[in-house]
């Protein structure tokens, strides 16, 4: 192996740069050569590749977003379009393509990988949606900012005893939620993995709380489950308290990466080289029970969901 490429792809996530920083700096210092794709398989199939070296990631570690770009390309899909990309890295010499993305992204770097380019994946979501690894890139800052955000809500919540419903990132995932939830001391939590959501007994935990002197009500609502201005006014006619919804919308995909997510993605990125040196492809890189583990990405996306449902138990019972 003699030169790697590397893209980000579908959502942007915190510490993307970093990522990218571990891959480039970790290939240069073994020898291999790099280079960079603009705009995910979008850019790949445009031939927007360049070379990098080992200051093209400089100054890069503690910005969010990624220098690379990101995008959707829905045509990937197509067995042609994956062919032309294929054709395109092996006019560029590639060797091997790094992937940085959710699950999506993942499904074309294994087919790509099937056309003869080595592929690994690094998990980049804020999501955590991804079963085969405990965290991936771009969660704890969001959650982060979530925090951040639900404590500011709680200062005006309680001065006005209003209940307050937040709606959070995370698509079909409760993570963020869950997580965030927990951090910031919300009354309720609302996650897509509860199959059985009851909106009346929603209203009636509200209640109860009013009646023992809760000053505010907290809820932290998952977008997977529904809107958070729907529930909001449901809430309030049935309670009788005023109930303000705030959507935090992109607000959590931007901002500094958390170190926790700079050290994340800078082991995952120092893994994945290592891994393409030693000749395997269609790896997924991930930490599980913090090893920093490899897998096969067919494995990977097949895993089921990983909700934690007794730190959601544990949730429960803190906040009544
Ligand atoms: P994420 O990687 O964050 O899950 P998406 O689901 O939007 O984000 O996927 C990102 C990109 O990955 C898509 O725009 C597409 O280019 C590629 N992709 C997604 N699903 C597939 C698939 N089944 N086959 C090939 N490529 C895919
Ligand atoms: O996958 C990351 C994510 O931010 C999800 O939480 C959200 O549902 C989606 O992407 C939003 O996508 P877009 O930026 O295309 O609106």
């Amino acid at each position: 192996m003699k030169k790697i490429a590397i893209l980000t792809s579908g959502g942007d996530a915190p510490g993307m740069n970093a990522a990218i920083r571990a891959v480039v700096r970790t290939a240069i210092y073994s020898g291999l050569e790099v280079m960079g794709v603009q705009r995910g398989y979008s850019g790949l199939l445009n031939g927007e590749l360049f070379a990098m070296d080992k200051t093209s990631v400089s100054d890069i570690i503690q910005r969010g977003g990624t220098i690379l770009r990101t995008a959707r390309c829905p045509e990937f899909k197509k067995e042609e379009v994956r062919q032309r990309a294929a054709k395109i890295l092996k006019a560029y010499g590639v060797d091997a393509l790094v992937v940085i993305g959710g699950d999506g992204s993942f499904m074309g770097a294994k087919l790509l990988s099937k056309l003869g380019i080595k592929t690994i994946g690094l998990p980049g979501t804020i999501d955590n949606d991804l079963a085969y690894t405990d965290f991936t890139i771009g969660f704890d800052t969001a959650l982060n900012t979530v925090v951040d955000a639900i404590n500011k809500i709680r200062d005006t919540s309680t001065s006005h005893e209003r209940v307050s419903i937040i709606e959070v990132m995370g698509r079909d995932c409760g993570d963020i939620a869950l997580h965030a939830g927990i951090s910031g001391g919300a009354e309720s939590i609302i996650v897509p993995e509860m199959k059985d959501f009851d909106k009346d007994a929603l209203c009636r935990t509200i209640l109860d709380g009013k009646n023992h002197g809760k000053m505010h009500n907290l809820i932290i609502l998952s977008e997977g489950i529904g809107g958070a201005f729907e529930l909001a006014k449901y809430v309030e006619e049935l309670t009788g308290i005023e109930t303000r919804a705030t959507v935090l919308g992109h607000i959590q995909r931007g901002g500094s990466p958390s170190a926790s997510d700079r050290v994340l993605a800078s082991r995952l990125g120092a893994k994945a080289v290592e891994v393409l040196l030693s000749g395997e492809t269609s790896k997924v890189i991930g930490i599980r029970d913090n090893k920093i583990i490899d897998q096969d990405i067919d494995e990977a996306l097949a895993m089921e969901s990983k909700f934690d449902e007794d730190l959601y138990r544990v949730a429960e019972i803190l906040s009544r």
